[in-house]
């Protein structure tokens, strides 16, 4: 591993890093739509599963531009809130509680995200790289749509939770 002299170098580690989370994130996705019972939920996930493919694709591009590889990192943090994922996951009890958990734990990852990109798309400006900027603003632009998704579901299946609390 090289050391961080560069920010070059500290930018192609952010871009392995992000290829692993999304990577682990291919794999959560299905099952987080799979677990949800809200139609709209299900169709969310479903969406972002999409996307997620076409930032995997992104990230390639990215590394190509920098003439270096996305892989070879292992994104812990991400591997954390997948399993913490998991768990909501697994979990019995109210569907419209049991969403609220699944959004609850997407909501983590998508800020995780948003942070590594936000940082990433800066390192890229410094180093005046416009095309690869513009792919990982393009990234950011989904994942912050997706969490605003969220929130606005959270929102709506909110209501049915509280009912059946009662
Ligand atoms: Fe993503």
């Amino acid at each position: 591993m090289p050391k961080l002299e560069t920010l070059e170098v500290l930018l192609i580690q952010e871009i392995k890093d992000l290829y692993s989370a999304e990577n682990h994130l291919m794999k959560a996705l299905p099952k987080m739509a799979k677990a949800a019972s809200h139609p709209k939920l299900q169709a969310a996930f479903q969406k972002h599963l999409k996307e997620t493919g076409g930032h995997v694709t992104r990230l390639e591009e990215i590394a190509t531009l920098l003439e270096g590889t996305p892989r070879g990192k292992a994104c812990k943090a991400m591997e954390g809130l997948v399993e913490e994922g998991e768990e909501a996951i697994k979990e019995d009890g109210d569907p419209a509680v049991k969403d609220l958990a699944l959004i609850g734990a997407a909501q983590k990852v998508e800020h995780y995200e948003i942070a590594s990109y936000g940082t990433a798309r800066a390192l890229a400006e410094s180093l005046g790289l416009k095309e690869v900027a513009a792919l990982l603003q393009s990234t950011l632009d989904e994942e912050g749509n997706t969490d605003k998704t969220l929130t606005a579901l959270a929102e709506e299946i909110t209501p049915a939770a509280m009912e059946k609390a009662g």
